[in-house]
């Protein structure tokens, strides 16, 4: 299967990008792996006529507002993200209504038409810089609570939360990890911003998903306990082969992240099915949000 997919990817001149939670043999076979941001610049990179997205609809989205002369294509367009379905464009114009005029910073984790009502995006791994880089002293974060509370921990600015979260990151409680702790007492915690905040309180490290690889990478540590989606183990064994990853709880998975398959990849490129294109309309002003996020993180 493999052999076939890569003679695909050549037949159409296209590229797998995948999310570090996807299932190792997707990521093997991925022209790049990487967190909500790497992927995003790689979209906004490549010159292949094809990205096959093996992730989510929102990184599939992102990569269409980018990319609008691309193909994008999304496996299984069932794959979804239940965080990002917890902020609607009506549901974010009502807010608005409370509060005019307020910059909203939204987390890449949501749909399209709600980054096209939005100020400026950010992910996990820039979400504070890009705080910073706002003029303005008060700021609406939708859609992830916990990403923004964490965020506000780390900045002066007055911010206002949104009741969303990932149903992953939420099951993890500050007692699955001190468990996991007492088990490894010489393990460091690395803990993605989606955790809770009493989860947060705990970790000695808290990051991106592609964060985490680079500081176990750097460390000097030799063991990890990792807070976030059981499927980050793979990636940090695979790039430090000589150091221990313990997943903090071994309940946090994401259906979602695992629903593609290999099969579901030959189908989509034999049959070009599983485009993601947004309107545009709702891509325009959706880009810019993205676009000025990427500017400030090149
Ligand atoms: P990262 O951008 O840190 O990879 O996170 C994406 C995500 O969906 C986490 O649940
Ligand atoms: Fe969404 Fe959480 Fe799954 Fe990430 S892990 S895609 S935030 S549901």
């Amino acid at each position: 299967m493999k052999e076939k997919i890569k003679g695909l990817l050549k037949r159409r001149n296209a590229i797998i990008l995948a999310h570090n939670y996807q299932p190792p043999e997707i990521q093997d076979l991925a022209d790049l792996c990487g967190d909500s941001l790497e992927l995003s610049i790689k979209a906004s990179l490549t010159d292949a006529e094809t990205i096959l997205f093996c992730g989510v609809t929102f990184m599939a989205e992102t990569a269409s507002i980018l990319c609008p002369e691309k193909t994008v294509l999304l496996p299984r367009r069932d794959a979804g993200c239940p965080m990002a379905d917890m902020v609607t464009p009506e549901q974010l114009k009502a807010k608005l209504g409370e509060l005019p005029s307020m910059p909203v910073v939204t987390y890449v984790n949501s749909s399209a038409s709600v980054k096209a009502m939005s100020t400026i995006c950010c992910t996990s791994a820039n979400a504070v810089q890009v705080v910073n880089s706002l003029k303005e002293e008060e700021i609406l974060m939708i859609p992830d609570r916990n990403l923004a509370q964490y965020t506000a921990s780390k900045t002066n600015k007055k911010i206002h939360l949104w009741d969303g979260f990932c149903p992953i990151h939420e099951n993890l409680t500050a007692e699955d990890v001190l468990k996991v702790k007492d088990k490894y007492p010489d393990a460091v915690f690395m803990a993605h911003p989606e955790c809770r905040p009493d989860v947060l309180e705990l970790a000695d490290a808290i990051t991106s998903t592609s964060g985490m690889i680079k500081y176990a990478k750097r460390s000097d540590r030799s063991s990890f306990i990792v807070g976030t989606e059981i499927g980050m183990i793979y990636p940090l064994k695979k790039a430090n082969p000589d150091k221990k990853f313990y997943p903090a709880s071994e309940n946090m998975l994401c259906p979602d992240m695992k629903k593609i398959t290999l099969e579901d990849i030959i189908k989509s490129l034999e049959t070009m099915e599983g485009e993601v294109k947004v309107p545009e309309q709702i891509r325009l002003p959706a880009l810019s949000a993205v676009q000025r996020m990427i500017d400030i993180s090149l």
